[in-house]
């Protein structure tokens, strides 16, 4: 059998089924099934949609066994905890699904040897390295899933100014933009896209980090490697950073208002409210930006008293060197000189 496509940034998970086989007739046959390494596979879905785990039993023995035999557990393994959630429990036709998963998942079923969980709405929190075991008869499988979001991740930092969130804060932070605390696999892929940032963040695992892709004075140092430069596993109470927030896709419509005249920040959480929509979210500017390449110059105010803008297609006077959503500031709420960015949610 053969490794193929090995990646040290991809955890492995293998499974040994030995399988022995007996024909009747003239031939007898013995055969060892040496099967089957599997390497770990992704499902990359956004906020919202439907995710299918795949997962199928390997018969080795020619014998059928009644598919209603079959055991099949699912598990969420855990990121930072040593203890796995349970997902779903299914023993022949009885099922049983458990926490945040009751009514969100089931099994896809197409055959008698599938047993791919599908995961419907799937948010922010769902992210993670899945595992199935299967059991019938005297076959089993057992095979890990990694289900990713695709999205976006951003700094953020309140406007009390930087290093004031320790970690149960930066978690709240997130969660009022609509988002959550970075995993590091998150920030490391954004740092592969690109993401250069010299303030430290929280990351969801209790570590703070920081993604460096031009090494500068300031940032660590000139002459040292680019790369995700880690300060480590920090006091969760005490110690104070910026974090570090990873936002997906969200159902409705996020948009610039048209509005007659600059806003206070009053005012502009208001107008949003007279358009039948809310002022919107940091998280909501950077999934629209990100995944929808929104582009608009016109500063505005978001929820959290902060101003900025999306720029998609770098220009004159509108982030000439890069795309990227602009922070003015937290300016003063009184100032009437800003637009607002609202957002809509979809029923
Ligand atoms: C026995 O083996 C021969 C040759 O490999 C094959 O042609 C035949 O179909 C086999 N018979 C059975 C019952 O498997
Ligand atoms: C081993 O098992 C796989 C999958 O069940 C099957 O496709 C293959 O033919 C088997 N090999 C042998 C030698 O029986
Ligand atoms: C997800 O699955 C549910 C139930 O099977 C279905 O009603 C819904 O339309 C699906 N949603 C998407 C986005 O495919
Ligand atoms: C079952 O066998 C197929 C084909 O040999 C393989 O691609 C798959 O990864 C195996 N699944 C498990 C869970 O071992
Ligand atoms: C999907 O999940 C979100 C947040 O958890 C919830 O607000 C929304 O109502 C759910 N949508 C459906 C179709 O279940």
């Amino acid at each position: 059998f053969s490794i193929q496509n090995f990646d040290i940034c991809t955890l492995f998970w293998s499974t040994l089924v030995l399988g022995f086989s007996y024909r009747s007739g003239n031939n007898i046959t013995f055969m060892f099934n040496l099967s089957v390494v599997t390497e770990q596979i992704k499902v990359l879905v956004r906020r919202g949609d439907n995710a299918t785990l795949p997962c199928r039993l390997n018969r080795s023995s020619q014998t059928s066994f009644d598919s209603s035999e079959m055991r099949v557990k699912w598990t969420k393994l855990p990121q930072h905890s040593s203890e796995e959630t349970f997902v779903l429990v299914s023993v022949g036709i009885y099922r049983k699904t458990y926490g945040t998963f009751n009514h969100r998942v089931y099994l896809q079923e197409a055959d008698e040897n599938d047993a791919s969980l599908i995961i419907t709405n799937v948010t922010l929190d769902d992210y993670g390295n899945y595992k199935c075991e299967v059991i019938s008869g005297l076959d089993d499988s057992t095979n890990v899933v990694s289900l990713e979001l695709e999205g976006v991740v951003f700094p953020y930092s309140p406007r009390l100014g930087r290093y004031n969130l320790n970690y149960h804060d930066a978690a709240t932070a997130c969660l009022e933009q609509d988002a959550v605390v970075a995993s590091f696999d998150q920030l490391f892929d954004a740092w592969v896209a690109g993401l250069d940032w010299c303030n430290a963040g929280w990351l969801s695992d209790g570590s703070v980090q920081y993604p460096i892709t031009t090494p500068r004075e300031p940032c660590g140092g000139k002459n040292t490697v680019a790369g995700v430069r880690s300060y480590g596993q920090r006091d969760k109470d005490q110690a104070r950073y910026d974090v570090f927030c990873f936002t997906s896709d969200y159902r409705g419509r996020f948009y610039f208002l048209i509005h007659p005249s600059k806003l206070t920040y009053k005012e502009a959480v208001q107008a949003c409210k007279n358009d039948g929509a809310e002022i919107a979210k940091v998280g909501q500017i950077y999934a629209a930006w990100k995944l929808l390449g929104f582009d608009r110059c016109d500063a505005g105010w978001l929820a959290d008293g902060s101003v900025r803008y999306p720029i998609s297609n770098p220009r004159r006077n509108c982030s000439p060197t890069e795309a990227a959503v602009r922070f003015v500031g937290f300016p003063d709420k009184k100032l009437k000189l800003y637009g607002v960015y609202c957002f809509k949610a979809s029923k």
